[in-house]
């Protein structure tokens, strides 16, 4: 094989692996990472006191988008890009042992990180 050839093929093959990585990438999509991060950690650990199905404690739903903008007792729950002002976050960074939640069981670190991500990209839900 020429040296020619070579490269030529060198390059169409290394087009072809950027195009691969840009399909599958890391391309950020909101919906996609609420439905695969966020939801799922809603699900399993707040729904059963915070839905329509099971109750709203608090006032406050978290099975729908406008069950955290309205929120519960103390507003709404989620203040998109404000850590501070989400009585969601707050509550699950265990500041005080009253508003702490899920009340018996601390989430995981993994688990706050990514709610507080979720909040920081400004709280995107598609539902
Ligand atoms: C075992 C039931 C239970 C679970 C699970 C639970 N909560 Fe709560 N939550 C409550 C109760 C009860 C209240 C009402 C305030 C109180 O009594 O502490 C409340 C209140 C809240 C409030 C304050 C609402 C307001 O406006 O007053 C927030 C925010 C909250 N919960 C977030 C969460 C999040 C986020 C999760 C999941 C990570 C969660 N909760 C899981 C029972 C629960």
């Amino acid at each position: 094989m020429s040296v020619r050839v070579l490269l030529t093929v060198l390059t169409i093959g290394l087009q072809l692996a950027c195009a691969h990585a840009d399909d599958q990438g890391t391309a950020y999509d909101p919906d996609r990472f609420f439905r695969t991060q966020i939801q799922p950690i809603l699900e399993t650990r707040c729904y059963k006191c915070h839905s329509e199905e099971h109750g709203a404690e608090g006032g406050l739903t978290l099975d729908s988008r406008k069950g955290w903008q309205t929120g519960g007792e103390l507003g709404p729950a989620v203040s998109p890009s404000d850590l501070k002002n989400s009585p969601l976050i707050q509550a699950v960074r265990y500041l005080d042992s009253d508003t702490a939640m899920p009340p018996k069981k601390k989430l995981q670190p993994i688990e706050i990180a990514l709610l507080e991500t979720w909040v920081l990209l400004g709280a995107p839900d598609p539902r």
